[in-house]
């Protein structure tokens, strides 16, 4: 007897997608394992909890898989599980060793299964760092917040009134002793022993933060510090290289991008919540001002990568963000 395993996926629950994801998943089971229904001993089938308004098993009878045993059930809801997901294992006669079959990102993204990385480069106020955040959490891996760390590189300058030149940079740089820790799930960015999480947030730790990232002495260690973080565990990095330069070969790239105009109003609510007067025209200028500054910099410029896909989120909510992109992960595994 043989166990062969497989899963797909539905994009929403319609009892029609499920009745043809359900028949496409068994077809493509039994073709390449050779397979013939009278083979069949019994297919158990598991849905994840969002998945209501028919049963896969139903679906099966339906396709013609009626002559064997069926039965479905629900899964518990796990967090950070992929939705919309239907699960199956065939018990079969035969001996042949078994080819499992994933279709629509199915296959696992779980971070004990097999590690890999989603870089989300683009400009500031793009909310890259919120969808970030969200994405990591709900995937159940790391986030790591790359702009936290030229901005501690930033506040140091600011503190040691360095004066931004390049031999003045190198000198900092050399005593530069920073961390990355987390507490309770979230980054906290440690300069000198001293949490400045919320100090880097300042506007003009932002402006400074820009021009210090054009340094490559800057660069080239918080580059190294990031592939390391990023070597040892799943996780989801934004800033500005990370496609291009930190990881090239991360599995999952996303560019996420709005207009100037919308995302100085995304800073400026932000800045006005932590109690910051706002001026949007100047905070879309600065914006405007850091953007040039990233882009036309030499070393690691803000650009796209050739095989990341562009999200231009001007007109679209954080969820929907978070779905396109869950969606386009899904797509490639
Ligand atoms: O994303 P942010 O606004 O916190 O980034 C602060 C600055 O750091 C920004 O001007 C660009 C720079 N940066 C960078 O050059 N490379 C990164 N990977 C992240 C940020």
């Amino acid at each position: 007897m043989r166990a062969i395993r497989g899963a797909t996926t539905v994009s929403a629950d319609r009892a029609e997608e499920i009745r043809s994801a359900v028949q496409e998943l068994l077809t493509e089971i039994c073709v390449r394992n050779g397979l013939s229904e009278g083979e069949m001993i019994c297919i158990l089938f598991s849905n994840t909890g969002d998945i209501r308004s028919f049963y896969p098993a139903k679906a099966a009878r339906e396709a013609g898989f009626a002559s064997c045993a069926l039965y479905s059930s629900a899964e518990p809801e796990i967090e950070g599980a992929l939705p919309l997901c239907i699960r199956v294992m065939i018990l079969a006669e035969g001996e042949e060793k078994p080819r499992h079959v994933y279709l629509k990102g199915a296959a696992n993204l779980r971070k004990d299964l097999k590690k890999f990385a989603v870089a989300l480069d683009g400009p500031s106020g793009s909310g890259k760092s919120t969808v970030a955040k969200l994405l990591a959490k709900e995937l159940g891996i790391l986030y790591l917040d790359t702009g936290a760390m030229y901005r501690a590189c930033a506040l140091k300058a600011l503190r040691e009134n360095c004066s931004f030149e390049e031999s003045a940079v190198e000198a900092l740089m050399e005593n530069l002793v920073l961390e990355i820790r987390y507490e309770g799930g979230a980054q906290r960015t440690v300069l000198d022993g001293k949490d400045v999480s919320e100090e880097i947030r300042r506007p003009e730790v932002s402006m400074a933060a820009s021009k210090i990232s054009a340094f490559s002495c800057v660069r080239k260690k918080l580059v190294e510090m990031q592939q390391k973080i990023a070597e040892e565990q799943s996780c989801v990095l934004d800033g500005r290289d990370i496609g291009t330069t930190v990881l090239p070969r991360a599995e999952f790239k996303f560019f996420v991008t709005a207009d100037s105009a919308t995302r100085a109003a995304r800073r400026g609510k932000e800045l006005e919540a932590k109690g910051f007067s706002v001026d949007l025209k100047k905070l879309r200028e600065e914006i405007e001002e850091r953007d040039k500054n990233d882009s036309t910099r030499e070393h690691s410029p803000l650009r796209m990568a050739k095989d990341a896909v562009l999200v231009d989120t001007s007109n679209m909510s954080v969820d929907e963000v978070i779905a396109f992109i869950k969606k386009k992960m899904q797509e490639k595994v």
